[in-house]
């Protein structure tokens, strides 16, 4: 499994960045190129976390005994009370483990795992209006996440100006590499509430989850399928049956373009019109039916 497991924009250069994921402690850093590599957060020597170190010309040093170890091998490299005939024995090594950064995410390719390529773009355009970026730290795990994301988008996140029905339109679709639910969407400022009863709705919600990632992406689309809005997520496992989900948002100039009069006028100045929810409703999440999500629990996500 392919695993987003930090935003690029969380780790600067000469900085540590302590992240969990299934259990693991990994330590971000970034070697003397900028590339960003990544060690067990624990130091071999007597198990401090290394993410407490300091990086120094790209190597990290420990911050009890100040040995220093290679990002890229694991390799200790240094350590300061040896006499002038003594070397580091070659042993000496924390584990390493092999990070990507890419589309503005750094992954995680998980070694017992299926391989997945990169993939190309996370977004369907180059060109943009405006994006922002995010983290939001959940009390829900990576599975009931991505079930609600499906069943009940409209608790995770909010689009501004949008209202999400529970309206589906058409069946789950599944592909070798995705599987894809469409709901009915209306513009909310225009003053029509959502509701079951019209079918004629003018925009589309699409709620994608991707195979083999814990990965997916919620789309708004006017109703000649131009992409308005797309929100990427990826839903990190964390201790404890908590959830830490990451997440990058691009909106278009379809937006204002399809958007009626009242919403082009109270969203020209509002840049991010993108919200994932940190605080979620316990009460309305137990409501929530189980709907297409059912089809979810066919999903290798390992
Ligand atoms: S605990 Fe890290 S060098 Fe001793």
């Amino acid at each position: 499994m392919l695993q987003i497991i930090a935003l690029s924009s969380q780790l600067g250069t000469n900085k540590t960045l302590a992240v969990n994921v299934y259990d693991q402690a990994i330590v971000l850093f970034r070697d003397k190129d900028g590339k960003v590599v990544a060690l067990e957060d624990r130091c071999p020597h007597r198990r401090v976390p290394l993410s407490l170190g300091k990086v120094i010309q790209g190597e990290l040093r420990c911050a009890y005994h100040g040995w220093t170890f290679n990002g890229n091998t694991g390799a200790c490299t240094n350590i300061p009370n040896l006499s002038a005939k003594e070397s580091v024995p070659a042993k000496l090594k924390a584990k390493a483990f092999i990070v990507q950064e890419h589309n503005g995410f750094i992954y995680w390719q998980r070694s017992d795992s299926v391989h997945v390529a990169l993939p190309p773009a996370i977004f369907s355009q180059a060109i943009y209006l405006a994006q922002n970026e995010g983290i939001a730290n959940l009390t829900l795990s990576m599975e009931a996440y991505r079930s609600v994301l499906f069943d009940g988008p409209e608790m995770l996140i909010s689009l501004y100006g949008i209202g999400i029905t529970d309206y589906f339109l058409g069946d789950v679709i599944e592909t070798e590499y995705s599987i894809t639910i469409d709901r009915a969407a209306d513009w909310q400022l225009t003053g029509r509430k959502p509701s079951w009863k019209s079918p004629d709705y003018p925009l589309i919600i699409r709620s994608e989850i991707f195979k083999h990632t814990t990965c997916a992406k919620i789309s708004l689309l006017n109703s000649t399928e131009q992409v308005l809005i797309e929100v990427y997520l990826s839903v990190v496992p964390d201790k404890r049956s908590t959830s830490r989900v990451l997440w990058q948002a691009r909106s278009y100039q379809a937006y204002f373009d399809s958007a009626p009069l009242l919403n082009k006028l109270k969203c020209s100045w509002r840049k991010n019109l993108v919200k994932v929810h940190e605080i979620l409703n316990a009460n309305s999440i137990n409501k929530l039916m189980l709907g297409p999500s059912a089809r979810l629990q066919s999903i290798n996500v390992q």
